[in-house]
This record gives C-alpha cells, structure tokens and sequence, in this order.
C-alpha cells in the first residue's frame, strides 16, 4: 500500500448521523442533525461548532435527547442539518413528531427507531480548537423501537438502518450500511 499525504481540513471517515433534541430556554423543542458523537458505557461525547443554537442552550446544563435516525428519514436529516434553531423551528420544518421523555426534560423524536435520553455532566472547550465545544454528558436512558429488539430484548443488528456521513473538504456524502452483509465481533480472530 502507498500512502499519500493530504492537507484536508476535515476528513470524516465515516460517523453516525444523529439528531439531538431539546427544549430551548423559552421551552420551545427543536433538532440539530450531528455526526461528531461517541459513546462509552453510560457516556456519551458530542462535538458541536460553539455557533450552534443548540449547544448553547446544552452547555447550560439542559437535558437533551440523542435520536438515532433511518435512511427513511433523509429529507428531516438534511433539513435539521441546514436551518439554525437562531431563526428556526426545526420540528416544524421537519414535521418531525415529539413526545417528552419521562425520566429527563427532553423531547424524544418519535420517528426515530432509536433514542438515548441524556444530561449533560461537562463542558469541554479548548484554546486549540476555539471554534468547537464538546459535551460530555451521561446516558439516562434507553429507548429502542421494538421492531429492532428480539424477545429477550436483544438488539437485532441487522434490522438497524442508521446512516453514515463521510468525506473531505471537496465532497461529504451519505453511505447507507448493507442490511445483507454482518460479520461478529472479534469474528475474525478465529479465522
Ligand atoms: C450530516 C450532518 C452532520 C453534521 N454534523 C455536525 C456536527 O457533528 N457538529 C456540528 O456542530 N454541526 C454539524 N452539522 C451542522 C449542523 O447541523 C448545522 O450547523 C445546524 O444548522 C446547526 O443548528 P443549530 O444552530 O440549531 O444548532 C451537521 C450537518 C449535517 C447535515
């Protein structure tokens, strides 16, 4: 293999697309469509532009729900991603549907087949990257379409349609995962 250097500003290699979910502090619900996020355990990171309406009203501590969308849902994925929450109502925009979480201050976005209800524990902000804010923030709680689970409430892997967002500077594209092809983890240390 040759590897060539590149000079990219950005390069993502292939993240989750995510729709986080809030109220406002004038108790308006609205989305940000996001792909910087990983979660360990009952924690969970995600990076936002410090311009973004919504991390200014997470980073003062308010809770917020992290929706896991389908490839059904490209259009709302899109819209949540252009449109501020500065001069916009993204669940009009989208006609997404809502319903507050029982256990957190959250609206839960109903169309989505996966939703994490989370409370933000840290603000991460960093002279080296001033543009960016990170939340650290604990997962509450889980929720997963029952179509998704089997009836010990396992994951079915394969029924998961969740989009990935990858590219460079010059060009950012969706990939939608193979609902055909699964290999196990760790799978391939027997072979
Ligand atoms: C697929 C996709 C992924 C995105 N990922 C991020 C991200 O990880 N962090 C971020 O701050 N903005 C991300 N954006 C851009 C924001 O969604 C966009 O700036 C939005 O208008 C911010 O809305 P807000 O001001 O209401 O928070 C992404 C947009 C798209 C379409």
């Amino acid at each position: 293999m040759i590897k060539k250097r590149v000079e990219y500003n950005k390069m993502y290699y292939g993240f989750p697309v995510i729709l986080v979910a809030y109220y406002d502090s004038e108790n308006r619900p609205n989305i940000t469509t996001l792909s910087s996020s990983y979660s360990l355990g009952e924690m969970i990171v995600l990076g936002f532009g410090k311009n973004s309406y919504a991390v200014n009203h997470i980073k003062e501590g308010i809770d917020f729900t992290v929706n896991i969308p389908d490839s059904s849902m490209m259009k709302e994925i899109d819209i949540c991603g252009a449109y501020s929450g500065h001069k916009s109502n993204k669940f009009k925009l989208s006609n997404l549907g809502y319903k507050k979480s029982e256990i957190i201050n959250a609206p839960i976005i109903q169309n989505c087949p996966i939703s994490l209800e989370c409370t933000p524990v840290d603000v991460i902000e960093n002279s080296f990257f001033e543009s960016y804010v990170n939340i650290l923030a604990k997962i509450k709680g889980r929720l997963v379409s029952d179509v998704l689970l089997d009836d010990n409430n396992n994951l079915i892997y394969d029924k998961i349609d969740s989009v990935e967002y990858l590219g460079d500077d010059n060009l950012r594209v969706y990939r939608y995962l193979d609902k055909n092809k699964v290999h196990h983890s760790k799978s391939f240390l027997k072979k």
